[in-house]
């Protein structure tokens, strides 16, 4: 048996461990947290996260090998094997702010992790970390004056919210990276041991330490790098009357290319992909390659220019004005599936209404508190509503921002008899049946599609 701690009971920390709980039940594991209310939450019947397939899993190793504790200290001098999954947000002040990662919570977790052991131990980053990270971890834990020897090992995480029980469940790949050293070797393989109790051997990969921080980047950057892509080329399609939908369906059945990561869309948010781009963009400078830098940094500026072009679609199509009119967006978390909305395009699109004095009505099935706590002062500007079909009545019109797939089985012929005539709708996340909704009277803009209006605004627009 093996005592794990995980510190950081959040997005990844919680449901990782759950899952790996449940396929070690040899092992004990206690998930720790400096914050009260979140170890209260992810005590009781209201965890902090909403993930599909969570409960279970918390319900059945919750207090069997399973606990969460605010007890950091202690139950970092009992554990063998740490992970460490604390926030590492984009550092807002100082040198390389705006970009570059904050470590500052990593760097008092090495610290807090040296003072409390007794006995050697492996540490886990399991937190997005630039490249190289684990070699100022290894300065700092292995400079004490204890005689005790930490191992630093990357094993990036690569679950996506919404999916991230089944991802943890039957991973594409685990990552795990350690020096090519006998203490490094043995630390890799007290954590191959871990995941081989449910993943197959041939999905675990081993490499050396810094090209598993490296390649967690990268993937994170291949993927927005598709969704940025997808998206320039919706810009065209919609100036051309190309169907990006069907584009993207010809490419994809490449097999070079495939089929996943091509949906267009308003564009994509998260706490990830932007973080980890401006992350690798930073490095990139650090390391003087400003081209590679540059060209990385324009897959952001595409996903900035993507939530833009939107507004300016609803503008130009709502007559130049959408002051005072009531606008209901449906969606406020940054994918479907989760309640979170760091970075989501959809409170984006929320601010940008609001600063055109729209009466914007937010309607979410899981994400509205989350999204209240996001707007901070512009929320008393919006009015939070449960129900889309209360949200749209009185509306001029609707934008689909989140890709919830109730929103697709709403009853539209209802909706639009509540609206204000002429009714539009803008879905962001192609996910309607847009001819269907043209039929029913609405004018209908969708990402990367020609539009299908009853008639063409002329009004010009600011110069
Ligand atoms: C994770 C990763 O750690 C991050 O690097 C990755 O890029 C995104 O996913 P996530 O689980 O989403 O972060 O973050 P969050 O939900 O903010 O959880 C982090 C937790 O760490 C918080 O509950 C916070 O209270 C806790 N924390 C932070 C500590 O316990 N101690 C600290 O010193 C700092
Ligand atoms: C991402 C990575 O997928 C995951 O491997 C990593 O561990 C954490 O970061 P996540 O941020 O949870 O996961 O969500 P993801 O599924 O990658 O979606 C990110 C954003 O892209 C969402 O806003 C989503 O709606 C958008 N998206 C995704 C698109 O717009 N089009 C697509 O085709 C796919």
């Amino acid at each position: 048996m093996a005592n794990i701690v995980c510190i950081g009971a959040g997005y990844v920390g919680g449901p990782t461990m759950a899952v790996m709980a449940q396929n070690c039940p040899h092992h004990r594991i206690v998930v720790v947290d400096i914050n009260e209310a979140r170890i209260a939450a992810w005590r009781s019947e209201h965890l902090p996260i909403y993930e599909p397939g969570l409960d279970e899993v918390i319900r059945a190793v919750r207090g069997e090998n399973l606990l969460f504790s605010t007890e950091v200290d202690r139950h970092i001098a009992e554990a063998d094997i740490i992970f460490v999954s604390v926030n590492t947000p984009t550092k807002m002040f100082g040198q390389g702010a705006g970009r570059a990662a904050d470590l500052q919570h990593w760097e008092k977790t090495a610290r807090q992790i040296v003072r409390n052991a007794t006995t050697p131990k492996i540490v886990v980053e399991k937190s997005t970390l630039p490249v190289r990270t684990a070699e100022a971890m290894e300065h700092i834990l292995n400079s004490n004056d204890k005689g005790l020897h930490f191992d630093v090992v990357s094993n990036p995480e690569f679950l996506a919210e919404g999916t991230a029980i089944r991802d943890m469940q039957t991973p594409d790949r685990v990552l795990i990276g350690a020096h090519h050293t006998p203490s490094g070797r043995k630390a890799l393989e007290a954590i191959v041991e871990i995941y081989a109790n449910w993943v197959p051997r041939e999905r675990i990969i081993t490499t050396n330490l810094w090209s598993s921080e490296l390649s967690k980047l990268t993937a994170n950057a291949f993927l927005a790098q598709r969704i940025s892509s997808i998206n320039a080329i919706s810009a065209l399609c919609e100036q051309t009357e190309a169907d990006v939908t069907e584009v993207a369906h010809a490419i994809g059945m490449d097999s070079r290319i495939g089929p996943k990561f091509l949906r267009a869309s308003v564009g994509f948010g998260g706490s990830c992909l932007q973080k980890d781009i401006l992350n690798l963009v930073y490095l990139c400078e650090y390391y003087g390659l400003p081209e590679v830098a540059h060209y990385w940094e324009q897959v952001v500026r595409m996903n900035e220019y993507q939530e833009a072009r939107f507004v300016s679609n609803m503008m130009s199509a709502m007559f130049n004005t959408v002051a005072g009119k009531r606008i209901a967006l449906l969606g406020a978390a940054f994918k479907a599936h989760t309640s979170d909305t760091r970075e989501s395009p959809a409170l984006a699109v929320c601010r940008a209404l609001l600063d055109e004095r729209a009466a914007v009505v937010l309607s979410d099935p899981h994400a509205l508190e989350n999204a209240r706590a996001d707007l901070g002062d512009q929320a008393a500007q919006v009015i939070f509503e449960l129900d889309p079909y209360a949200a749209a009545g009185g509306a001029y019109a609707i934008a689909v921002l989140t890709e919830w797939p109730q929103f697709a089985d709403l009853d539209y012929e209802a909706i639009f008899k509540s609206m204000v005539k002429p009714a539009f709708i803008f879905d962001g996340r192609d996910i309607l049946d847009h001819q269907r909704l043209f039929d029913i009277g609405f004018n209908v803009y969708a990402i990367g599609k020609p539009p299908l209006a009853h008639f063409t605004s002329s009004v010009p627009g600011p110069s």
